[in-house]
């Protein structure tokens, strides 16, 4: 079928604006809605797997990587991520009782279906989570769990990391029911937070006239730090890898928790530091790594919700105030702005938006 742009400059700015819909069709696919359980299809023995091992190249490993931390703190089930082409060539030490996960939105990357295949031929079970479920990996694995969130044409993927991160949320919570963590009251609540999940990120995307003053800022930058703590981890890697990509601004994420033990050195008046920091757990670090850096003179992009608005330190060159939201869904509602941020700084900059230079939408070479 024949995708338009319809009233959007770019495919990328449509695929930011159809996160909501698209990840409620991504959400719909694995819960159910009467009873409030999820339903994950392929019949996986959560409780008997040892691990997952989740291989990935691109935006697809940091979605994978969020997997990581949802799926071992609700289910306490031990995952390992890793870049397809490392993976692939090290030799790694492998158990035939884990479950291989290949996260992939065009299901035909060379170096993760190369992975794929070697944890196969190790006697591994394996699934993939895919986009295109008439792919290579779709055809090869075990169980497919498709991402829905339609055909994705920007080269710099932005609603298939959302569905993809829906998908490994309702993994997470099913494979914490299986495994006795939560009981069925709480499987429940958990559901009811997911889906309400869309309505949060239509919300966030309403943040887009905020971010695009962010934005002016941010296009004269020479390099741009992101960071995060916990769940917002992932996120900093996947704000910068978008801003890199397309604007051509040297980006990097980091762990917040990692400032003092390196980049705090490029921290300077011309640096902005993007902080992702809900008011949850963490906040109080990441505040603190806030403070720290704004000592050095650097000029801070902080992105919290209300709570968090209250309890930071003054100084922030702007504050993007994100809608509350459960820590569960965090990851999908606090998505949006980074993706807004790097689209905006790439019109800003006259960039080919949707084929940004010497990138492709599906890489099925080495
Ligand atoms: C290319 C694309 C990225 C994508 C990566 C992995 O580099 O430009 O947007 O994240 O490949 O692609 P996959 O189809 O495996 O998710």
């Amino acid at each position: 079928a024949l995708v338009e742009k319809g009233n959007y400059r770019h495919f990328m700015e449509k695929e930011i604006h159809d996160q909501p819909e698209g990840c409620q069709r991504t959400i719909a696919a694995y819960v159910d809605t009467l009873t409030g359980r999820t339903d994950i299809s392929g019949g996986i023995d959560f409780a008997g797997l040892s691990r997952i091992q989740i291989v990935a190249c691109g935006t697809s490993y940091i979605a994978g990587l969020m997997g990581k931390y949802l799926i071992e703190q609700f289910a306490d089930l031990p995952v390992d991520v890793e870049i397809a082409s490392e993976f692939r060539y090290r030799h790694p030490a492998l158990r035939p009782d884990g479950l291989v996960v290949a996260m992939s939105q065009s299901g035909e990357t060379a170096d993760t279906l190369a992975a794929l295949r070697y944890c196969q031929g190790k006697g591994m079970k394996s699934a993939a989570v895919v986009n295109a479920t008439e792919s290579t990996m779709a055809r090869e694995v075990d169980v497919v769990w498709p991402i829905h969130c339609g055909p994705e044409i920007g080269v710099a993927s932005t609603k298939a990391f959302t569905a993809q991160v829906a998908v490994l949320t309702a993994l997470a919570i099913a494979a914490a029911r299986a495994r006795g963590k939560i009981d069925a009251a709480e499987e429940q609540r958990m559901v009811r937070l997911l889906l309400e999940a869309p309505r949060l990120v239509a919300e966030s995307i309403k943040l887009e006239d905020a971010v695009r003053a962010v934005a002016q800022e941010v296009s004269k930058a020479r390099d741009v730090l992101y960071l995060g703590r916990g769940p917002m981890y992932p996120l900093a890697l996947e704000g910068a890898l978008k801003l890199k990509e397309i604007s051509y601004i040297h980006a990097e994420g980091y762990a917040a928790g990692e400032l003092k033990h390196g980049p705090i050195a490029l921290v300077d008046e011309q640096t902005p530091i993007v902080i992702l920091a809900p008011f949850d757990s963490y906040f109080e670090k990441s505040a603190s790594n806030m403070n720290e850096v704004m000592a050095r003179g650097g000029q801070v992009v902080f992105i919290t919700d209300a709570d968090g608005e209250r309890h930071a330190p003054s100084g922030a060159r702007v504050v993007v105030t994100a809608p509350r939201c459960d820590p569960l869904v965090a990851p999908l509602v606090y998505a949006p702005p980074i993706q807004l941020l790097a689209y905006h700084v790439a019109v800003l900059k006259g960039a080919d938006v949707d084929q940004p230079r010497n990138l492709a939408k599906s890489v099925t070479v080495e």
